[in-house]
């Protein structure tokens, strides 16, 4: 019976706990985030206040707080802070997930998609070369 014991740990020690794929889903590239950024230049852009509002200082940041941007009723009493987690529920759908945003834009559906570009968001957003 410990003999058995034992070869049990030993196989969990060997082989390792089997990862969750959502945890391997959730990495995201930044390059290729990058590359999805594009898709909402036509209204945001990093540094400066656009049709949207800038993304400087995004992560950490109440939702619809920038002062000096002119938000939908909606979005400022959304009430979330962005994070990996905010940002994902929110890029999924929009219009579903703050219903009476005036940003009419449909969404990232693709998770890898939204998890590249949060992760490009991340960096990008507290780049002091691009942030100043
Ligand atoms: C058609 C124009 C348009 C496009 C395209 C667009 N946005 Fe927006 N975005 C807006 C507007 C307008 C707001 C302000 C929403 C409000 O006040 O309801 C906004 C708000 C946001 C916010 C909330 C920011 C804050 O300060 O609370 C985030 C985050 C955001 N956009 C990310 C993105 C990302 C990432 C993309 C590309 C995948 C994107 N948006 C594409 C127009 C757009």
């Amino acid at each position: 019976m410990r003999s058995l014991v034992a070869t049990c740990l030993l196989a969990i020690l060997v082989v390792g706990f089997p990862i969750p794929r959502a945890a391997q889903a959730a990495t995201g590239d930044p390059a290729r985030g990058e590359d999805i950024y594009h898709r909402c230049l036509a209204c945001h852009a990093l540094n400066h206040n656009s049709v949207g509002p800038r993304h400087c200082g995004l992560f950490g940041r109440q939702a619809g707080t920038l002062k000096g941007y002119s938000y939908s009723t909606a979005m400022k009493k959304y009430g979330v802070t962005w994070n990996e987690e905010t940002l994902d529920h929110f890029l999924e759908n929009p219009l579903k997930a703050v219903p009476g945003t005036k940003m009419g834009y449909a969404g990232v559906k693709d998770a890898q998609e939204r998890a590249d570009l949060i992760a490009y968001l991340k960096q990008a957003t507290s780049d002091p070369k691009i942030c100043n």
